[in-house]
């Protein structure tokens, strides 16, 4: 059988930069939750991504938590969460035991629709915390869900899990609310083989970080014997991991440009074929860091999302149906939601994840849009 086509495969630097970073782990015998690498990876992230203050977890979802942790979410409140999203971020909000309602998507950028979170808090006007995601690297609309959040006092939880790299305006995506989350998920831009980061820009950014870094050590005291005051996780990014992120970090921007030559690729390829409209990117200034190309159909075309994939799968190649959006998940059924006209479910319906790994060749490539053109 020929060589598997991933979706979004981990992707060592060229140099070896990582391994260096791990050999000096080693050597030093840090194998633990604590370490140069840790330090030194938290103060490059803040240098890289713009961030005062940054802490190294072991998942963007425990980042997702300790984030909600940090804004004071409480059991039955209501939390405004993207629906169009991966379930990690709904699911941060139950860990707290605040109730998610559920956020419809807008057209122009797949991401919670400023129209639908004015409703939102029409009917909840109490609401505290709003959880947006960028989803796939597109930027949501920040200028006006700052605004909304601002107006309603709100804290402004981005979920950035999918976006390292992106810039809105000629600031990067998690900079922009109270707490900005990452993953380095193995399938992420770039990745730790596991891990996250919590960060934040805010003028008390650095406290509040050290009280999320608090809480991800079993919240042990500072004192010799080992004391307790508040609930602790096991949270902390590995020493090892984190030598692999500082690897990855200095290979970030290179990676982003190959992904939006990818992308670039895809929309030049399928600009001739009337039924496929790639995701919006770059609108309104942002350079989005095309973390997968996701194509959609007309709603006419007789070709759907499912054929794409089976034909690419015939193949050996890994394609993925955009995120089912929370709301009609069996498991969130019970959450209410508020309507955009149905965006999200939409997307869904017609929205197919191509091959967007860093390390397929333009032969490659070229292969996957051949299956995909020849369908049409
Ligand atoms: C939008 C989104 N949020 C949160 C997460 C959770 O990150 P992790 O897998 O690092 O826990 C992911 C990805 O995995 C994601 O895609």
């Amino acid at each position: 059988m020929k060589d598997r086509i991933f979706l979004a495969s981990p992707h060592m630097s060229e140099e070896g930069y990582e391994k260096s970073y791990i050999k000096e782990a080693f050597d030093t015998n840090w194998i633990a939750p604590l370490g140069a690498n840790v330090d030194g990876l938290e103060k490059e992230f803040c240098q890289l991504s713009g961030n005062r203050a940054a802490t190294a977890l072991s998942s963007g979802t425990a980042a997702l938590h300790l984030a909600l942790k940090l804004a004071g979410a409480k059991p039955e409140e209501k939390v405004f969460c993207q629906s169009l999203t991966f379930s990690a971020t709904a699911n941060a909000i139950l860990y707290t035991g605040a109730e998610p309602v559920f956020i419809d998507s807008d057209y122009e950028t797949w991401n919670m629709s400023p129209a639908a979170l004015e409703r939102a808090f029409q009917k909840y006007p109490d609401c505290r915390i709003v959880v947006p995601v960028h989803l796939y690297g597109i930027a949501a609309n920040m200028t006006e869900i700052q605004r909304i959040c601002k107006a309603h006092d709100a804290v402004l939880i981005e979920d950035a899990a999918e976006s390292l790299g992106t810039l809105y305006g000629n600031k990067y995506t998690g900079t922009f609310g109270d707490y900005g989350v990452f993953s380095f998920n193995g399938n992420k831009i770039i990745t730790t083989s596991g891990g996250g980061i919590l960060a934040g820009n805010k003028a008390d950014a650095e406290e509040r970080i050290q009280k999320a870094r608090f809480w991800s050590t079993q919240s042990r005291e500072p004192v010799r014997h080992y004391e307790h005051k508040e609930l602790g996780y096991n949270y902390r990014m590995s020493n090892i991991c984190a030598g692999i992120g500082r690897g990855q970090l200095r290979v970030l921007e290179k990676r982003v440009n190959q992904k939006r030559q990818i992308f670039e690729f895809y929309r030049d390829a399928f600009s001739e074929i009337d039924d496929i409209e790639m995701m919006p990117v770059d609108f309104g200034g942002q350079r989005c860091n095309c973390w997968l190309s996701v194509m959609t159909l007309k709603p006419e075309s007789i070709v759907k999302p499912l054929d794409i994939m089976l034909a690419l799968e015939q193949e050996n190649i890994e394609s993925r149906l955009v995120w089912k959006p929370m709301h009609l998940q069996p498991f969130f059924a019970d959450y209410d939601y508020i309507d955009n006209c149905g965006i999200a479910e939409d997307l869904f319906n017609r929205g197919v994840c191509l091959p967007s790994d860093t390390k397929m060749s333009r032969e490659q490539q070229i292969e996957v849009i051949e299956i995909v053109r020849g369908m049409f």
